[in-house]
């Protein structure tokens, strides 16, 4: 039975947060994880001495939910959000949530928010955001003794303003992540690292900052909230890795690696130095993650240097808009799921 979607102008949403009927809730007490179940409440009482408010204990994820052509509704990949939740939690000493547990959280909360799941077609889609805190109170410095596990889902647009058109990035200032450090677990405290960066990025008219590794300042990591992709002149796909595991392994990106492969397309995943980018060795560039799917890069700023991608300067470059049409293809069921990577809810 085809459910009946909330009346919501739904080719026109931006990234942002509205509640819907239902989150999903569950707790960690005494050593295990209550039964958990969806709720109507959409807030969380905390004590002023949970752990997340003084030690930031948190980890979340990010995935998304979509209408197929067919009519049915479903989710990309989660339980690679589930392991990357799992490895981020023991990362920061918390109880991870079990990973099968995961997964039928997610089912459980976008099959209630039916009708939340934007229509197919209208280029927007359900964000599902798990995230985990320390609840229990703590004041010495340790992890805390109870914890929150949490799903909010809502429905969303385009990550960046402007939608397809190519975006202009900064080279950051600030670093984002050790070496060795935090940079590939998904963990608020990484972002929280990122926001002065960002905001100087806004005031200054970028889209967003590119951080380069912070041990010698000569790599290509990533954005503050998506991994990053080149295209060289001979149209081999070029994935910056990290020599000090500071990368957040991105899901869409190791798809898009598969896809590309698929595809017949070249890709050499490998450190690549911010000269190699300043030396023009490459005419693509984008960024990907689940809110940026894949979103273009048209220019990169550091001071009053300027590179540009030839190929997709003025609009998404042929790599680029392939990749993501095989991709988005795959999420909305326009294309096979050769891969398995496509879980149905409704
Ligand atoms: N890098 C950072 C820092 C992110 O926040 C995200 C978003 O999740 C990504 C990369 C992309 O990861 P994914 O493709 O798993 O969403
Ligand atoms: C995501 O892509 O899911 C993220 O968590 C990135 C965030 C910057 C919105």
């Amino acid at each position: 039975m085809a459910t009946e979607k909330k009346d919501l102008d739904w080719g026109n949403l931006s990234f942002a947060y509205q509640p819907t009927d239902f989150s999903y809730a569950s707790e960690w007490k005494d050593g295990a994880w209550d039964e958990g179940g969806l709720t109507e409440d959409h807030s969380i009482t905390l004590s002023e001495c949970a752990g997340i408010f003084h030690y930031c204990q948190e980890v979340f994820e990010g995935l998304k939910a979509y209408t197929t052509a067919g009519g049915s509704i479903v989710a990309f990949r989660p339980d690679l959000n589930a392991e990357r939740m799992h490895d981020s939690a023991e990362r920061l000493e918390m109880p991870p949530f079990p990973k099968d547990r995961f997964i039928d959280a997610v089912r459980e909360v976008v099959a209630a928010n039916a009708a939340w799941v934007p229509p197919y077609g209208s280029g927007a889609s359900l964000y599902v955001r798990p995230f985990m805190i320390g609840s229990g109170d703590v004041i010495g410095v340790a992890p805390a003794p109870e914890y929150h596990f949490h799903i909010l889902v809502t429905p969303v647009g385009p990550y960046f303003k402007g939608g397809l058109k190519p975006i202009k990035l900064c080279i950051a200032t600030y670093d984002r992540a050790a070496p060795h450090g935090t940079g590939n677990i998904k963990a608020g405290l990484n972002y929280a690292m990122s926001l002065k960066s960002t905001m100087d990025a806004h005031r200054a008219g970028f889209a967003e900052n590119l951080y380069l590794d912070s041990e010698s300042r000569t790599y290509v990591e990533e954005t503050g909230g998506a991994n990053v992709l080149l295209v060289a002149a001979d149209g081999t796909l070029v994935v910056p890795k990290s020599h000090t595991d500071s990368i957040l392994p991105s899901i869409t990106r190791r798809s898009l690696v598969q896809v590309a492969q698929d595809l017949g397309i070249a890709v050499d995943e490998r450190p690549v130095e911010w000269a190699e980018v300043k030396g023009g060795a490459f005419v693509e560039c984008g960024l990907c993650g689940t809110a940026a799917v894949i979103s273009p890069v048209g220019e990169i700023h550091e001071g009053d240097e300027v590179v540009t991608f030839p190929a997709g300067h003025d609009e998404m470059g042929p790599v680029m808009t392939r990749l993501r049409e095989t991709l988005t293809g795959i999420q909305d069921g326009a294309i096979e799921d050769e891969h398995g990577w496509v879980y149905k809810i409704v």
